[in-house]
């Protein structure tokens, strides 16, 4: 016999990142389910006009998932206006792409920052509620690069298998607290953050909207490994069986192995400008003097010395063309 669905309805849930994309679509899928959702996103005047733009019952607050002080005043303003929360999507997330070696410090401690600790931060602010009530979900969005490998991507690549680890940790830390797990594992989706790149071959690219049913399905049943779209499961296994020269044959033939390395730069140039925009600048005594610098009007000086990739463009606008985080949380 099926096994009855968890209800949905009346409760509290809060989503990282929830201005647009993902976040933005998960909370619409929960409002539609008769969840009170707090959107907290780095964004705050987004946030709040998204949380508008999907009617009441939606709360949008500033948020800044690095910062605990952020994180927690997000969490206790939520609290204070919907309710106790019961469901925690850590969604948040950004993801420059280029080559390794020409990825700046800076752009890897924020990924590392926003992809993984803000989950962490996430996580616990969260769990400290969720334990000492026996009861809550906790949903954090990794990817499917959190299984796989992906040439141009090593370091969010490497966030997201340790969302995944951490998630999995979790689930079996708090296995008898009443507390319950979901990891998400999307492949490529049609939001900003893939503008650009390539889907693996013979996968229709998800909307948003189908990553959102996925976690209400979650939410409902209690699964923990939630691939998008499913039948990822059984490829992601598969590949785990057989050797690994087969393994990088099967995955030339998808073209995984050139889903990222030949991005359409004009097509990606607003979503890196968004995220470069948060990325800190370096400091005044340690430049890195290989990178080449931006004139006033934006345009490249010696364009034959500007480098071909993302993330190069992307730490020309870390440190070139610093603005202030899109909005900076209050409490931050
Ligand atoms: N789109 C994809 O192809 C895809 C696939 C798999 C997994 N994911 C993951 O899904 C999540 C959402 O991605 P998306 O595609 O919707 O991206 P998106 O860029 O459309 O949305 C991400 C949101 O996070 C917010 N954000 C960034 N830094 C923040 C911070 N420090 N604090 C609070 N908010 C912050 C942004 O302002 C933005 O609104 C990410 O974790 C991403 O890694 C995306």
């Amino acid at each position: 016999m099926a096994k009855a669905l968890r209800p949905l309805a009346g409760k509290v849930a809060a989503v990282t990142g929830g201005a647009r994309g993902i976040g933005r679509a998960t909370a619409a899928a929960l409002l539609a389910r008769g969840v009170r959702v707090a959107i907290g996103d780095i964004d705050a005047e987004l946030a709040e006009q998204t949380a508008q733009a999907l009617g009441p019952g939606a709360a949008g607050l500033p948020l800044d998932v690095t910062e605990r002080a952020s994180f927690s005043a997000f969490l206790t303003e939520a609290e204070s206006r919907l309710g106790p929360l019961e469901i925690m999507i850590n969604n948040a997330g950004i993801m420059p792409v280029g080559p390794f070696l020409e990825e700046t410090d800076a752009i890897a401690r924020r990924m590392v920052d926003i992809n993984l600790h803000g989950v962490i931060l996430g996580s616990k602010l969260a769990l400290e509620r969720f334990a000492a009530r026996g009861s809550g979900h906790l949903v954090n969005i990794a990817s499917i690069a959190g299984k796989s490998g992906v040439p141009h991507l090593a370091t969010y690549v490497a966030t997201k298998h340790a969302v995944v680890g951490l998630t999995e940790s979790l689930r079996m830390e708090f296995g008898a607290s009443g507390v319950s797990f979901s990891v998400v594992m999307p492949v490529g989706t049609n939001t900003e953050l893939y503008s650009g790149l390539q889907q693996v071959r013979g996968i229709k690219t998800p909307e948003p909207e189908d990553v959102a049913e996925a976690i209400v399905e979650a939410l409902q049943t209690g699964r923990f490994d939630v691939y998008v779209p499913r039948r990822m499961n059984a490829t992601i296994r598969l590949g785990v069986l057989v050797p690994r020269r087969a393994a990088d044959a099967i995955n030339k033939l998808l073209g995984g192995d050139e889903a990222v390395t030949k991005p359409d730069r004009a097509a990606r140039a607003a979503y890196e400008q968004r995220i470069g925009q948060t990325i800190a600048p370096a400091t005044p005594s340690a430049p890195e003097p290989e990178v080449a610098t931006v004139p006033a009007n934006g345009q490249a000086g010696a364009e034959s010395a500007r480098p071909e990739n993302d993330l190069q463009s992307e730490a020309e606008a870390s440190q070139s063309e610093i603005k202030p985080p899109i909005s900076t949380p209050a409490s931050s």
